[in-house]
Formats: structure tokens, C-alpha cells, sequence
């Protein structure tokens, strides 16, 4: 009977795949030898593999170049990073090694664009889509940097007020965007979204407020379907509506000429993960051609922000099995050394999937688990895997540790956790390493942050 962990994965996957490989018995993520840091770093472990950030954008430019060539599409594609995925600067570093763009989600975004265009990372032809709910300080900051010459930032007016705002503090003429209020999926609690403003109410929005103010420049129609881009009836039904609305708008304003159709790209979270992302791209491509071709209005230049598809994969945690508890005949907790409340939050809130593999002891015989974080809330647990509701791991031995490691979590986990701050229960933020590979495939380790102290925490809870 084939009884090994790497059989029970070779049966229930294809294995190996291009990132996840097997050097005896341990695991590697893109040739890393994660055991190797494991010994140098010890766990609980967070890293970075930069490499994979400017992977994923070029991914993403070819299959809307190719997309366009195919569709005989004659607008632009500019890749936006939507920054609140991951504000790190060395996200940002790689990132905009590629020629990007960016969207912005709040005021503190607009310091970091500044940052940016001071060290020369990006300049005054990146555009800075700012999107979010804006109030005194973000409008400031966006007026800050449209006054001081930054005139490829485009202002998405997420509310009626915004726009009188933004006009006492720029000065002269600036360019806009609008977006739209997508209907929610039909299972949600809520039937459109807050955020934006409804479809119906567009143009006569437009006509209202923006038609007859010389000062404003009306560029980009905005959406976000919340559930992502899928192939789904739910949203093609979106995009043709919100592709109408850009008809509608477009035939009363000539200056608008983006559509910006969102993030939502999603990234593997299972070994079984399959996706076509040039399937969907050709055929969004392909609807907006058809329906801008029957009204004879020229396409617009399209613009996506995907955050997770950016930086997700880059990400990784690793941890260690520390103790296994027996609580009755079925259940057997392995305890980490950490609390995927607080490193992995959206395990816990939203019961997302990442992918998760053993790092070591492959030729091991497995058993069924659950994994469980050292904070006292029953909450605290991971339970969920792609195909099958439980965890199999190799057996939990006291002579053998076991690691396991958490892939493509690096969007959204550090700010939702509230990195270097006050975790539940007080378990302390791991160690992060980053980990890149020069020019001749060699890879070079630094430590980004040492693990939380009890200094800093006693610190910030103003124990002086
Ligand atoms: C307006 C907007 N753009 C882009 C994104 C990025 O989404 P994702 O990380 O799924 O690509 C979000 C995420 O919430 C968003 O609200």
C-alpha cells in the first residue's frame, strides 16, 4: 500500500509542478531549498521570493499583448499595482521594475507615490489611479501631487461630493475617473456595492457636474467586480453592463478613453488550481470589441490594479509542528509555532485557501490532522484544502520535526494582520526574510525583520 506523504500527493495532484519540486525528501518552492532556511532562519518564518512579483507582471503582459494582437485591439493595456495588496517597499522595488502604473487606496499611499517619484522609480508618466473613499488628508495629498506637476493622476470620484472637493484644492485643469457601483453577486448580502456610483446615475452625473467645468477631464470608467474576474454568468453580465455604460458615456464625452476593469486576478490556492487567464482575457477583450464596434465608438485603452495576482505568489509562510494533541478517537491537532489568526488572518476571516505542503519528511507515512495556532481562540485553526476537507500530513514524531509551509500568501496577510503591531494573545510577528536570484540564477537571502520582542510589544503598550 502506498502509505507515504509523496504518494498520497503524487495520487491526489500532478507533482511536481513548476514552482513546487521534491530534492529527497524535502520540499522546494522555485528550486529554494526551504529546509535550508529553515536551518539558517528557524520558524516561524515569513518570506518574499521577489523574483516571482515581476514573473507574474510579465505573465500578465503578455497574455493582454497576445489578447490584443488576437482581437485586432487598438487600445493600450496599462498594468496598474494595486498598492494595498502589499505597501512594502520592496514589493514596490520589483514591481515597478517593470514599467507599471499604480492605484492608490487611501492618503498614506499618496507619501509612498511621492517616495517613489523622489528615488526615480517611477515618473511623470506612470499613471496613479486613485481610487477609495476620499476625505480631507487623501484629497489633500492627491491635490498636493497634481499641483506639483504630477498631471497623469487620475482622481476615481467614488461619491458625489468628491469632485467639489477636489476641485477647491487643485488648481487647474485635472483629469478624472468615475466608478461604477457593480451590482453584487446574487448571493450576498448586499445588492450593489458602496462603493462608487450607481450606473444608472452616470451620465446624468456626468452631465451635471462635469460637462460644463473646463477644469475637469473625464478619462476613465472604473469597476471592481468583488468575487474577481471569473468565468462566471455573474460576471460577464457585469462587464457588458458596465462595457454600456461606457458606450453611453463615451458618445457624450470624447476625452473619456480608459476602462478600467479592476483586480480580481486569482492565484493558485490548491495544487489542483487551474485557471485560463488568456481564456479570459481574449474574451473580455473580445466583448468589449464586439460592443464597441456594433455603436461605432472607438475601444478604450484598458487598465487593470491586481493586487493579489502581483504580489500573492511571492509570499510564503513556514512553521513548525511543535506538539500534537489527541483531543478524542478522530482528532489530532498539531499545534504550530505560531497563530494563523495573526499571520494568516484571512484563514480566519474569510476562510481562504492557500496552498500547503509538508516541507519535510516526504518519505514519511501520513495521518489526518488538524493544524492548530497557539493563541487560547478556537478559532485559531486551519482547516481547509482544495478537493478534501481535511489536512494530511506526515506522521507527527517527537524525534522528527516536522515543518510545513503556507504558499502564496503574500497579499494582503501583513496590513490585515496588522504587521508589527499588537497580535491576539500577544504571539509575535515572525521573522521575515526576502530572497531573490541575481542576474546568473543565484540566490541571496536577507532578513527584512527579526521576529517581535517582548520589547516591542511591552512598547507599544506603554510599558516605558
Ligand atoms: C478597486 C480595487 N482594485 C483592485 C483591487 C485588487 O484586487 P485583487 O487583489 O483581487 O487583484 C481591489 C481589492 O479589493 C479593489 O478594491
Amino acid at each position: 500500500m502506498n502509505t507515504k506523504y509523496i504518494d498520497l500527493i503524487n495520487q491526489t495532484y500532478y507533482f511536481p509542478q513548476e514552482e513546487f519540486t521534491l530534492n529527497k525528501d524535502h520540499l522546494e518552492f522555485h528550486k529554494i531549498d526551504l529546509m535550508k532556511l529553515v536551518e539558517q532562519y528557524g520558524t516561524p518564518l515569513k518570506f518574499t521570493y521577489l523574483p516571482a512579483i515581476s514573473n507574474n507582471i510579465k505573465r500578465a503582459k503578455n497574455w493582454f499583448r497576445s489578447a490584443m494582437e488576437k482581437n485586432k485591439y487598438e487600445g493600450k493595456y496599462y498594468y496598474c499595482y494595486c498598492t494595498k495588496s502589499s505597501h512594502f517597499s520592496y514589493v514596490m522595488n520589483e514591481a515597478f521594475k517593470n514599467n507599471i502604473h499604480i492605484e492608490t487606496s487611501s492618503a498614506f499611499d499618496i507619501n509612498i507615490v511621492e517616495n517613489l517619484l523622489a528615488q526615480g522609480k517611477i515618473n511623470k508618466s506612470t499613471y496613479v489611479i486613485c481610487n477609495g473613499f476620499k476625505r480631507d488628508q487623501y484629497i489633500e495629498n492627491i491635490a498636493r501631487l497634481i499641483n506639483n506637476g504630477h498631471k497623469n493622476t487620475i482622481p476615481i470620484i467614488d461619491n458625489y461630493e468628491e469632485l467639489d472637493l477636489l476641485t477647491s484644492e487643485i488648481k487647474g485643469k485635472f483629469k478624472i475617473g468615475i466608478r461604477i457601483a457593480a451590482e453584487e453577486e446574487p448571493k450576498f448580502e448586499f445588492y450593489t456595492s458602496r462603493l462608487g456610483i450607481g450606473y444608472k446615475n452616470i451620465v446624468s452625473f456626468y452631465r451635471k457636474q462635469i460637462l460644463e467645468n473646463p477644469n475637469l477631464e473625464l478619462k476613465m470608467l472604473h469597476f471592481f467586480i468583488n468575487t474577481g474576474i471569473n468565468d462566471t454568468a455573474y460576471y460577464w453580465n457585469e462587464l457588458v453592463k458596465c462595457i454600456k455604460v461606457y458606450i453611453a458615456l463615451k458618445r457624450e464625452c470624447p476625452s473619456l478613453d480608459g476602462l478600467n476593469i479592476g483586480g480580481g486576478f486569482p492565484i493558485k490556492n490548491s495544487l489542483a488550481f487551474e485557471y485560463d487567464y488568456q481564456y479570459m482575457i481574449d474574451e473580455i477583450l473580445n466583448q468589449i470589441k464586439i460592443a464597441c464596434d456594433e455603436e461605432e465608438v472607438e475601444v478604450p485603452n484598458i487598465f487593470t490594479e491586481f493586487g493579489s495576482f502581483t504580489v500573492g505568489e511571492s509570499g510564503g509562510a513556514i512553521y513548525q509542528v511543535l506538539y500534537q494533541k489527541q483531543q478524542n478517537d478522530r482528532e489530532k491537532w498539531n499545534m504550530i509555532d505560531s497563530s494563523f489568526i495573526t499571520t494568516l488572518p484571512d484563514t480566519w476571516a474569510i476562510n481562504k485557501r492557500f496552498v500547503m505542503l509538508a516541507v519535510n519528511r516526504w518519505n514519511d507515512t501520513y495521518e489526518r490532522v488538524l493544524l492548530g495556532g497557539m493563541t487560547c481562540d478556537s478559532d485559531d485553526y486551519y482547516n481547509s484544502e482544495q478537493n478534501m476537507n481535511a489536512i494530511y500530513l506526515p506522521k507527527y514524531s517527537k524525534e522528527k520535526p516536522l515543518y510545513i509551509g503556507f504558499f502564496n500568501t503574500g497579499a494582503y496577510q501583513e496590513t490585515i494582520g496588522g504587521y508589527g503591531g499588537l497580535h491576539h494573545c500577544l504571539i509575535p510577528q515572525p521573522k521575515h526574510i526576502l530572497i531573490d536570484r541575481d542576474e546568473n540564477g543565484i540566490l541571496a537571502t536577507e532578513v527584512f525583520s527579526e521576529a517581535q520582542t517582548s520589547e516591542d510589544v511591552l512598547n507599544i503598550l506603554g510599558y516605558k
